[in-house]
């Protein structure tokens, strides 16, 4: 793999992707939608074996949103399906290449059979330590907020937890990402603008990247674009270039907080 371009000191630390445009593949082809998914499951482990190569800490990947509930029963069961074969297939790889496996998400819609699959991996995988892969399934930033907000709300109740004990950082911990640094780049493909109720609280000052590549065709050359791209973004944080000058370590460490 050639990674000509890329500054292995300025890697994100943690990438999220929006991977988009299964069924534009499949419509282009003439083939049926499932079609599309199932090579966009070779795209997931292809960008999962780069991911690690390149040393990226944090992988998050969209892979089934609240939203996604609504479209037709067999093609959601196509898509259950396939995350089920995925995670049998991939389980001695992620062991492999000491890959921990998180999931983000309303676990409880799963299928039972999908869900044990997914807790026996994440349990398995929970001691790997170089990198972390997050996969969102029945996942939306708006009922990751409203979870935590129920939870928040039963904590008060409860008087384990006072209105001032309530900053920036322990929302943060309490969403489903508690404890996984937000993400730097986010990658949309197939060249939608939007974010369909992915990450909303922790894409506050991620940098993003939108590609018109479909996700079956997003391979090793696209991603390594799209690295390349966000090296040479200027991330201010609210700062002057004039302060990232000064001291670039101090605003990227504070991140988009006071400091
Ligand atoms: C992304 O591809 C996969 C999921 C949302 C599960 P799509 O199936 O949304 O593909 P398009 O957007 O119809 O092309
Ligand atoms: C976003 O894609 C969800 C995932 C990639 C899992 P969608 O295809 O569902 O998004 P919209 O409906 O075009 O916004
Ligand atoms: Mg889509």
């Amino acid at each position: 793999m050639e990674l000509d371009g890329l500054d292995k000191n300025r890697l994100p630390q943690h990438v999220a992707i929006i991977m988009d445009g299964n069924g534009r593949w499949s419509t282009q082809r003439r083939k049926h939608r499932i079609e599309g998914h199932r090579r966009g499951k070779t795209s997931v482990r292809v960008i999962v074996e780069m991911s690690r190569k390149i040393g990226i800490r944090y992988l998050s990947l969209y892979a089934f949103s609240t939203e996604n509930w609504f479209r037709p029963d067999d093609e959601v069961e196509a898509l259950m399906g396939l995350l089920e074969h995925y995670l049998v297939a991939e389980q001695a790889k992620m062991m492999r290449y000491g890959i921990r496996l998180l999931c983000v998400g309303d676990r409880s819609r799963l299928p039972v059979a999908v869900r044990r699959t997914l807790e026996g991996v994440i349990e398995t995988t929970a001691n790997n330590q170089r990198m972390t892969v997050v996969l969102a399934l029945s996942y939306s930033g708006r009922d990751d907020i409203t979870r935590m907000a129920r939870k928040l709300a039963q904590q008060v109740k409860a008087g384990q937890c006072q209105p001032e004990a309530i900053d920036e950082q322990w929302i943060s911990a309490q969403l489903d990402t508690g404890g996984i640094p937000d993400p730097d780049l986010l990658i949309r493909t197939s060249g939608e603008m939007r974010i369909s109720n992915f990450f909303l609280w922790q894409i506050a000052y991620s940098e993003l990247y939108v590609t018109p590549t479909l996700w079956p065709d997003f391979r090793e050359k696209e991603y390594l674009q799209a690295l390349v791209d966000f090296q040479q973004r200027r991330r201010r944080f609210g700062r002057t270039d004039e302060q990232i000058e000064q001291s670039p370590l101090a605003v990227v460490e504070a991140g988009g907080r006071k400091s």
